[in-house]
């Protein structure tokens, strides 16, 4: 059957096909040549760089845990890096797991630490802050025997039904879990992750902070999300602030050295998390509920 479109709802239509195909052009444009100018072929692997890293860092990343380290004030009990690095390690307790409240706890000091990187970053931030929040009220909530870490919660929402496709369990809310929120979360935290540790050990004169973390982009998030995000979430990270800004940021009053060893830690936190939950998520088969 032929459907007549009025001619004026037809043009207006076309309007707005066009403008948004314009747009969606001059976002993919900009995004290629400013990754050209930053350095990193499209295409390439990665542009992380290659070349050796700061003599100052590997000093002393070597002597990270180690003694005669004398940690910066970000790492402390009132610095922001340091309540972070402390919920997240001991959401690694008990042995094998991962303890909800203190993961969220990180997460919203990571939430913090991104905010004031650009208004993009901060737009993912706060998608990242709506679903901790969304955690935390089922750690709170009514069901909280069942959500104390990752290893309860899984089984738990899986008997009640709430891990099935979105249209085989009538009455369950369409992908509404824990589980599922939690694998978000995962998946940003990868990225940060990424991001922080490239900061980091980023050497001088290589790729700024915006063309790594947006190659930690690249490899964690980038395969699960449409084209279109994509391509907006490419020029924030063109746009995000310089690596010594973020070293700033991450470690005020710190020297170079100092805050890049203390964000090293950090994304080294991170990492021991994201393994742990990495980890659990394939063991329980969540790694596909998204
Ligand atoms: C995390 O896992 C990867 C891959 O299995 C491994 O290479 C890396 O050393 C682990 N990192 C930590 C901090 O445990």
């Amino acid at each position: 059957m032929r459907v007549a479109l009025p001619p004026p709802a037809l043009r207006r239509w076309f309007r707005h096909a066009t403008a948004l195909a314009i747009f969606v052009l001059m976002v993919y444009l900009s995004a290629r040549i400013l990754r050209a100018l930053s350095g990193c072929r499209p295409g390439a692997q990665s542009c992380t760089p290659e070349g050796p890293l700061p003599l100052q860092v590997q000093h002393k990343s070597g002597l990270l845990g180690a003694a005669g380290w004398e940690e910066p004030q970000c790492l402390g009990p009132q610095g922001m890096l340091g309540r972070m690095t402390r919920s997240f390690r001991d959401s690694l307790k008990p042995k094998g797991d991962v303890e909800l409240s203190q993961y969220l706890a990180g997460w919203r000091e990571l939430v913090r630490f991104l905010t004031p990187l650009g208004s993009a970053v901060a737009f993912a931030a706060s998608e990242a802050f709506m679903k901790v929040t969304a955690l935390e009220a089922r750690v709170q909530g009514p069901d909280a025997a069942h959500y104390t870490s990752l290893a309860t919660m899984a089984p738990w929402e899986r008997r009640a039904g709430l891990l099935e496709p979105p249209g085989t369990a009538p009455g369950a809310p369409a992908q509404a879990s824990g589980s599922r929120t939690l694998l978000l979360l995962h998946r940003a935290l990868r990225w940060s992750q990424l991001c922080l540790h490239r900061v980091a050990t980023g050497t001088l004169g290589g790729p700024d902070a915006g063309a790594q973390c947006g190659d930690a982009y690249r490899t964690a998030l980038a395969p699960h999300h449409p084209w279109l995000i994509r391509q907006a979430a490419r020029l924030a990270f063109l746009a995000l602030p310089s690596r010594d800004r973020l070293l700033e940021l991450a470690c005020p009053a710190a020297g170079e050295a100092d805050a890049r060893a203390a964000l090293a830690r950090a994304a080294g936190i991170l990492e021991q998390v994201y393994n742990r939950t990495q980890d659990l998520l394939a063991r329980h088969g969540l790694l596909q509920l998204a």
